[in-house]
């Protein structure tokens, strides 16, 4: 990813939004400072506490055998079916032995640039509510079992969780050179909705995938979607959907492959070259892709998300 070549380079202090640089327009709450962090994680009640533990249940009907390894071994190195929403402070203590990160509290979405920031001085936000009985099975706003379930295990892994440092740095880049429409991309099918290809066959390592049981499902089994190898040139290209099923998922062969492919690569040449929008639709395969299946598209089809199509 691009090196941050700006004064700020070491991220001690969140470095300065150049003038004219587009920030989603967020409006922060009144008792959050610049750093958008809570000053400490809320505390649950015990119906929110019973919401986090049938969450943890229904996901773990599902996800042995279909999450990648290092997110189950992370599930257990933290603990996180103790029960209860976990505790943040815990959390960090066991992540810092580990790999050096923290858990920190945020009140809600918070803008990209500050989002990089904590990212490169290896804090993960973490939305500080949780999702209630009504919205239990899909939340549009990354609650906390979206984000601590989803993607607090892998930073337990020192390649991945150095992955998602290099990420925050690069997002400074990217916001720099008015690229972040491509390097969400990148996260979208990376972080939230990627695949890793293990011995056993494929599995889960994207967050959005992880925290949810129907995609879980879709995303390994399904015929309608693509699986494809993962290009980082492709995927930065490439549209994507926010509110239903991938349409397409790329796939990597390890962590160190996703490493070696984003942070050890200059993204200079690819920002020169992108044009303003994506250049691929979401469904699209392309004569370049390494195809590994490729998706009927038939879910996609029939209609989608609000219709009676079958995630077939
Ligand atoms: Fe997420």
């Amino acid at each position: 990813m691009a090196v941050q070549t700006s004064s700020s380079a070491d991220f001690t202090e969140l470095p300065v939004v150049p003038a004219g640089t587009f920030t989603a327009p967020l409006r922060r709450p009144a008792h959050i400072g610049e750093d958008w962090l809570e000053p400490q994680q809320r505390s649950y009640d015990s119906d929110e506490d019973a919401i986090w533990n049938d969450l943890f249940a229904r996901q773990m009907e599902i996800l042995p055998g279909r999450a990648c390894s290092a997110f189950m071994a992370g599930l257990d190195m933290l603990d996180l079916g103790r029960g209860g929403v976990p505790e943040f402070g815990l959390l960090s203590q066991e992540l810092t032995r580990l790999t050096g990160w923290q858990v920190v509290p945020v009140p809600m979405l918070i803008p990209d640039h500050v989002f990089f920031w904590h990212l490169a001085n290896r804090r993960f936000p973490a939305g500080n509510f949780i999702r209630t009985r009504e919205t239990f099975d899909y939340v549009q706003e990354p609650d906390v079992f979206h984000d601590v379930f989803g993607h607090v295990p892998l930073l337990t892994d020192p390649v991945f969780a150095d992955y998602m440092q290099a990420y925050g740095k690069a997002g400074w880049t990217a916001l720099q050179r008015n690229r972040l429409k491509a390097l969400g991309a990148l996260y979208w099918y990376t972080v939230e909705f990627g695949l890793i290809r293990e011995e056993a066959g494929l599995r889960i390592y994207g967050a959005g995938i992880l925290s949810g049981p129907r995609e879980a499902v879709f995303s390994l089994e399904a015929q309608s979607p693509n699986r494809l190898m993962l290009s980082v040139d492709r995927a930065m290209r490439t549209d994507y959907v926010i509110d239903d099923l991938q349409p397409t998922y790329f796939v990597i062969d390890s962590f160190a492959d996703l490493y070696h492919q984003t942070v050890e690569r200059d993204f200079g040449d690819i920002y020169d070259s992108l044009p303003p929008g994506f250049t691929y639709a979401n469904s699209a395969v392309i004569d370049t892709d390494h195809v590994l299946h490729r998706g009927t598209q038939e879910y996609h089809l029939c209609g989608g998300r609000g219709s009676d199509a079958a995630p077939v």
